[in-house]
């Protein structure tokens, strides 16, 4: 049973493959942690591995109160010098609290007392919100602990879920208006850990437009550090991500502890050493400009934080991730499927295209092995340039005379699938919808509304404009053969306000949006099962777990340049797997860096992705065109192993003058060395890199030439890499005899 409990001491431990989870309730309402990370059977005696005396300087004591009816209990320790499960406000745990709320009295104390937990076999569905999920009850094992507030009626549910076999632990909390007062909530963690120690480094994925998750570090010390969004997406500037590690942790070595957030808006994940030198972990809803009104009767879903321990270094959390989000998070029926080859004209045409255009765009792809042609932004409205039509979704019959039904059906007939982007969140000024409907965005009445890429964001914390979107959106799915959508979302929330709600309700319409957009999505996936969606928001910038419970990958950047993208895949594989990447060749020179890089690269860079072309190909040479025939049979003969496979990820291009990456099939049969040079260097010097994950035993042939390799060979001594040339690479694959 992987949820252990000890009545006498209210001792609650989840056990994974190899991870203990240990934690306990002290003075019949405190929820104190105990242990995160290697497995063990029992932790015995509670006060052996927690001192409940220590006192933390001018906190008041744990347990010694004066009661309403004059009752006194005895001095004790402090819990501010525990490591706390839960902190609620108003106790004496003087640190930032994980909850906080304000009462119909104005007051913001919190005192609740442990009421009961239940555990039972599998995982619910969390309400309106992402989730990893189970497909048998006997994938994972459910607690939930209830905690009340005996004056107000606040609930709080601590809800844990324990994968056994994929190792991870998934946290949120659900609240409860049991009183019969109104609760503001104003701050809800959905995890929060207390670490013994401050010897710790805080990594965190983050980036601008075009740079996004590039790996950074940085040494734990006292006070706050840590990330988050204000800005009404998860976005690019910082990845709903961060990692505790022990200090000498590396790729392959030492404890680390991963935290991903499974929402697409805004969050905060911190870490804050106090001062008996205990580093509290938390992450959840940004409380900034945030408040929850709840009514008597009401409940509120906070969304869940997936918790990975590893103690074999960044590598293995990764790959711990990377499962459980490739099989358990994302859904439908491309989940497990060979996600087609595409070609998007956006890098090839930007607006500037007509039907001939793009039908001759995607017989040259079709002749050398493309699936399925995307048509990108510009085929609405009167969308010439990017400053106007959205929210138009109805064809532009000057660049397309026989509309979307008519082009989907000449890209067809030649053989291949036809995609079609949105940007369906977004409104022009100048656009119909907008004439129509001024105050369907998001606004503040009286104050301007600032644009961002010449547009506005539409107000879907309400339900008639989340309403119209499903059907604008189904009636082109449903009017034409479309077999894929890229759904786009191409600036950041400013002015944050919705007309429909109270005054009292304005501060939640930040997280009302993503209800709003987690609905849409779920009625359109849900609705168009055989369409493929790919999320996007001017590339990565909502890359995140949240987005891929709809959408089974994304575009990984708008930097389609093979060195620039090195660094960002590098980054994004930190935590979401290679199948979730969209990743494509375009031209050169590169349109965002200029870079002039072979098309080899190009290639071999997309191959470790979902892979696709963004070029026009009628402009390549013949031999290229050969090339990128050859490139297409190459992925498609080794994409299950990309995408299914382990990923040891063996030089990392934020440390040195290359990167090397391997992927290697679950059964071991199959290895795939990919190795990207940055520079060239004279004299170059040998890196020797070892393989990993291999079968020692077995007998590994390198399909270019034949050649045969120990599999301890590969592991134990390595092959010898250069970086002779700029910008070269290499692809090894390697079969086990
Ligand atoms: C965003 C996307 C691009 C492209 C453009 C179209 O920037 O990331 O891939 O679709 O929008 O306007």
């Amino acid at each position: 049973m992987p949820i252990l409990v000890d009545e006498q001491t209210k001792t609650f431990h989840l056990q994974t493959k190899s991870t203990s989870y240990i934690f306990a309730i002290y003075c019949g309402r405190y929820p104190v942690h105990l242990h995160y990370g290697k497995k063990v059977k029992d932790i015995g005696a509670i006060d052996t591995i927690i001192d409940f005396t220590g006192r933390a300087s001018f906190a008041p004591e744990s347990a010694a109160y004066l009661g309403m009816d004059g009752s006194t209990a005895e001095d004790t320790g402090s819990i501010e010098a525990l490591p706390m499960e839960y902190a609620f406000y108003g106790h004496p745990d003087l640190r930032t609290p994980s909850f906080h709320a304000q009462y119909a009295n104005g007051s913001t104390i919190t005192a609740p007392e442990y009421i009961g937990y239940r555990i039972y076999a599998g995982k619910k569905p969390l309400k309106g919100l992402p989730a990893t999920y189970v497909e048998s009850d006997s994938e994972a094992d459910t607690l939930e602990m209830d905690f009340k507030d005996p004056l107000t009626g606040l609930v709080l549910t601590l809800q844990y879920s324990v994968f056994t076999n994929y190792d991870a632990i998934t946290r949120s909390v659900y609240i409860q208006n049991t009183g019969k007062d109104i609760i503001n909530i104003k701050s809800v963690m959905s995890a929060n850990v207390d670490f013994y120690g401050k010897n710790y480094t805080l990594t965190h994925l983050d980036g601008s437009w075009a740079r996004e998750r590039h790996i950074h570090s940085q040494p734990v010390t006292n006070g706050f550090q840590g990330i988050d969004s204000k800005r009404g997406a998860s976005s690019h500037v910082h990845n709903p991500f961060i990692a505790l590690s022990e200090v000498s942790a590396g790729e392959n070595y030492g404890d680390v502890y991963g935290f991903n957030f499974v929402y697409s808006g805004n969050f905060i994940a911190e870490a804050y050493v106090d001062q008996s030198d205990i580093t509290r972990v938390m992450m959840g809803l940004n409380p900034f400009d945030f408040n929850w009104k709840l009514e008597s009767g009401e409940d509120f879903q906070a969304p869940e934080v997936v918790m990975v321990y590893s103690s074999e270094g960044f590598g293995q959390m990764s790959r711990i991730f990377h499962r459980l989000y490739r099989k358990r998070l994302c859904r439908g029926k491309f989940r497990d499927a060979e996600r087609p080859v595409l070609i998007n004209n956006w890098e090839a045409t930007y607006f500037n295209f007509n039907e001939e255009k793009i039908v001759n765009i995607a017989k040259t792809a079709k002749s050398v092995g493309v699936d399925l042609m995307v048509l990108d932004d510009g085929w609405f409205g009167k969308r010439d340039t990017d400053n106007c039509s959205l929210g138009d979704w109805v064809a532009d019959k000057k660049k397309l005379p026989n509309g979307i039904p008519g082009l989907a059906k000449k890209i067809q007939s030649l053989g291949m699938q036809f995609g079609l982007w949105f940007e369906p969140e977004m409104v022009s000024p100048d656009s119909d919808l907008f004439r129509a409907h001024p105050d369907w965005c998001l606004h503040v009445d009286g104050r301007r509304m600032s644009l961002g890429r010449k547009q506005l964001i539409l107000d879907f914390s309400r339900a008639d404009v989340c309403d119209y979107i499903i059907n604008a959106l189904s009636d082109v799915l449903s009017g034409a053969p479309i077999n894929y959508v890229k759904w786009d979302m191409n600036r950041n929330m400013s002015e944050i306000g919705s007309v429909l709600l109270p005054a009292d309700r304005q501060r939640e319409t930040a997280h009302r949006y993503m209800l709003g957009l987690y609905r849409v999505m779920e009625t359109l996936t849900s609705r168009f099962p055989d369409v493929l969606f790919e999320g996007c928001s001017g590339g990565g910038g909502r890359f995140d777990a949240g987005m891929l419970y709809y959408m089974p990958q994304i575009w990984t950047s708008d930097d389609s340049d093979a060195i620039e993208r090195l660094f960002i895949q590098y980054g994004t594989s930190m935590v979401y797997p290679s199948g979730t990447m969209g990743a494509h060749v375009s031209a050169v020179p590169n349109h965002q860096v200029h870079r002039v890089t072979p098309i080899g690269t190009r290639g071999n860079v997309a191959m470790a992705g979902q892979f696709g072309y963004e070029l026009d190909l009628g402009l390549l040479s013949k031999a290229e065109r050969t090339e990128v025939a050859e490139q297409i049979k190459t992925y498609k003969s080794i994409r299950n192993v990309i995408h299914n496979g382990d990923l040891y990820r063996l030089r990392s291009p934020f440390e040195c003058n290359h990167m090397a990456l391997e992927f290697v099939s679950e059964d071991k049969n199959t290895a795939i060395f990919c190795y990207y040079s940055i520079l060239g260097k004279p004299n170059s010097v040998v890196d020797r890199i070892r393989l990993e994950g291999l079968d020692p035993d077995g007998v590994y042939v390198l399909q270019e030439n034949g050649a045969e390799f120990g599999g301890d060979r590969l592991m134990n001594l390595g092959l010898n890499m250069k970086d002779k040339e700029d910008f070269a690479s290499k692809v090894y694959v390697f079969h086990k005899k």
